[in-house]
């Protein structure tokens, strides 16, 4: 049994990551500033991994603003990264997109890349989950491509379920650091237009899907395949019509 500490444990990925390592006899710690514990001021940080085996950070940013989730991922990673020298962590876990090693303009992904980097290069053991975009985040997607006419490239991609992000993260938090990147994607290769579509239509949101391949995507044109995983991408099975019917999308 590992004692594990998950950042971000109250969100959407991380109270499933709580259940999933509790439910495996491991003692996992939901840590937010909810509870205490802010991995951007530092506040509660040396206290939460005391004792830790593991540290698993699934935290996001309240702001996509540029310089905002610039400033969160970088300081957060840095933070816990010292904490976890301190506190002597063996493995650090964290949960990022397919994509942001690859030419694009998003800089949600540019600040994702800093996250990853100050892991690489921060001399502790660590695992890099990369999860193509959650079938839950179709409300969102939805909420910033427009009004009652939502604009989409047909870009590809390959979505995945938060309950099968979870299982990964889970399971690799359990296991020995891999000191590497890995991807995690859903079974069935979509545009990103004709999963807004589908998710919006299900729960018969008056909102037209329009195709553009000019569309932004969170500020950026997309390439056909910025979104896609690459060979070797453990597919999860979770298909987007058994997944819908259980869970309307959130807006
Ligand atoms: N959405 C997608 O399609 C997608 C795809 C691939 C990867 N991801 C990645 O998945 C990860 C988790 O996303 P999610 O949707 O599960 O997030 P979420 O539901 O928005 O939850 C965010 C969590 O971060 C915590 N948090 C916020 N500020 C914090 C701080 N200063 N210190 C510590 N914790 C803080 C929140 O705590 P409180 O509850 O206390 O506020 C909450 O537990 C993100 O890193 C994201 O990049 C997302």
């Amino acid at each position: 049994m590992a004692r594990i500490v998950v950042i971000g444990g109250t969100g959407l990925i991380g109270s499933k990551v709580v259940a999933k390592l509790t439910d495996h006899g491991h003692e996992a710690i939901a840590a937010s500033p909810n509870s205490g514990v802010n991995a951007v001021t530092g506040e509660g940080l040396a206290e939460a991994l005391r004792g830790a085996d593991v540290v698993v950070d699934v935290s996001n940013s309240p702001s996509f603003e540029p310089a905002a989730v610039m400033e969160f991922f970088t300081t957060s990673t840095g933070n816990l990264i010292a904490a976890e020298r301190e506190a002597g962590v063996g493995h650090h876990v964290a949960l990022t997109v397919v994509g942001t090693d690859r030419p694009q303009e998003i800089a949600y992904f540019h600040a994702k890349a800093a996250q990853e980097k100050l892991i690489r290069e921060s001399g502790i053991p660590y695992s890099i989950v990369h999860a193509t975009q959650f079938f839950e985040f179709i409300g969102g997607i939805a909420a910033t491509s427009g009004d009652d006419e939502v604009r989409l490239p047909p870009a590809l991609m390959q979505p995945i379920a938060a309950e099968d992000v979870a299982t990964a993260v889970a399971r690799t938090a359990a296991g020995s650091p891999l000191n590497a990147d890995i991807e995690i994607a859903g079974p069935e290769v979509m545009g990103l237009d004709e999963l807004v579509r589908r998710g919006l239509a299900f729960r018969g949101d008056a909102r037209t899907v329009v195709t553009d391949p000019d569309a932004p995507y969170f500020g950026a044109r997309m390439q056909e395949r910025t979104l896609m995983p690459v060979d070797g991408v453990e597919v999860f099975a979770t298909t987007l019509d058994e997944w819908l019917p259980a869970n309307p999308p959130r807006s």
